[in-house]
């Protein structure tokens, strides 16, 4: 374990405090994910494979020069999750090709100097439908009010009522089986990050705190069931699921969002 490991804080519900200058570390990491996911946006057409897309993204990131996170991790074989249409999360890269009007999340983590940059976003093969595109924007308007939440003195519960209250007051669901994460130097810590909850309720926010947040919503109901291949969630209804991911820092007045696009390239109509 390195020193500074050693003498970190950790609060009481397990949660650490990193430092000032641990910041840059999540900003480089964060950049890199975020600007891997501009760079596939023109590879995402009908009658492409979503392992076509997998394949680009482990060669971007090896030409960074960077880490998959994902590759080796709980037996994980590949550089992103790509989770088409109903599948809600961890969707497996294959030979299977895009059609129009699919729709698709695609999730990146990279390691830069051993700190980890987490992020996904939604993309559209060819045409996009205008109930899959409410579904999508009501999903990253959910993000975002989950990071407006985020300042010292507020709770994880706001973070998590925030996102619930706007997606089901726009008649969606938020799926309640997969929830964010703490990260840092680590890919998967203390909290877990639920994109839903009480006002006030769960672990006070301090400054230093870096974490996920990454609501999933369907159309439909919020069950979802794992594949036999022990990776895939869908939604046990078949409706649609979208989902966005930034990786957050808690700073004094707010937060910082280490994962924003650097080509603004967040919404899949506006590549
Ligand atoms: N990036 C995912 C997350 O947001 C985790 C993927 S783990 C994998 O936490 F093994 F499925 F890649
Ligand atoms: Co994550
Ligand atoms: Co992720």
């Amino acid at each position: 374990m390195a020193l500074d490991d050693m003498r970190a804080r950790i609060t009481k519900d397990g949660i650490r405090i990193y430092e000032d200058a641990d910041f840059a570390g999540m900003r480089a990491a964060g950049r890199v994910a975020a600007d891997i996911l501009d760079a596939v946006v023109p590879l995402v057409l009908p009658g492409t494979s979503t392992a076509a897309i997998d394949d680009f993204i482990t060669e971007e990131i090896r030409r960074r020069g960077v880490t998959s996170a994902t590759i080796g991790y709980k037996g994980y074989r590949h550089a992103s999750c790509i989770s088409v249409n109903h599948v809600v999360c961890h969707g497996i890269p294959g030979a299977k090709l895009l059609v129009d009007g699919d729709i698709l999340n695609v999730d990146v983590t990279v390691i830069v100097d051993g700190w980890f940059g987490d992020t996904s976003r939604m993309y559209v093969a060819g045409q996009l439908a205008r109930k899959a595109e409410r579904l999508i924007e009501v999903t990253h308007e959910g993000l975002m009010r989950g990071i407006a939440a985020v300042k010292p003195g507020n709770t994880f519960g706001d973070i998590g009522h925030a996102i619930q209250a706007y997606v089901e007051a726009n008649r969606m669901s938020v799926v309640r089986d997969f929830c964010g994460h703490g990260l840092g130097r680590v890919f998967h810590a203390p909290p877990n990050v639920l994109h839903y909850g009480r006002a006030g309720a769960g672990p006070v926010l301090e400054e230093g705190m870096f974490f996920t947040i990454e609501p999933m919503v369907n159309l439909g109901r919020p069950e979802t069931k794992v594949l036999a291949d022990d990776w895939t969630a869908v939604t046990r209804d078949k409706s649609l699921s979208a989902q966005f991911e930034h990786s957050v820092g808690v700073t004094a007045t707010g937060c910082e969002i280490f994962t924003l696009s650097p080509a603004g390239k967040f919404h899949p109509t506006w590549g």
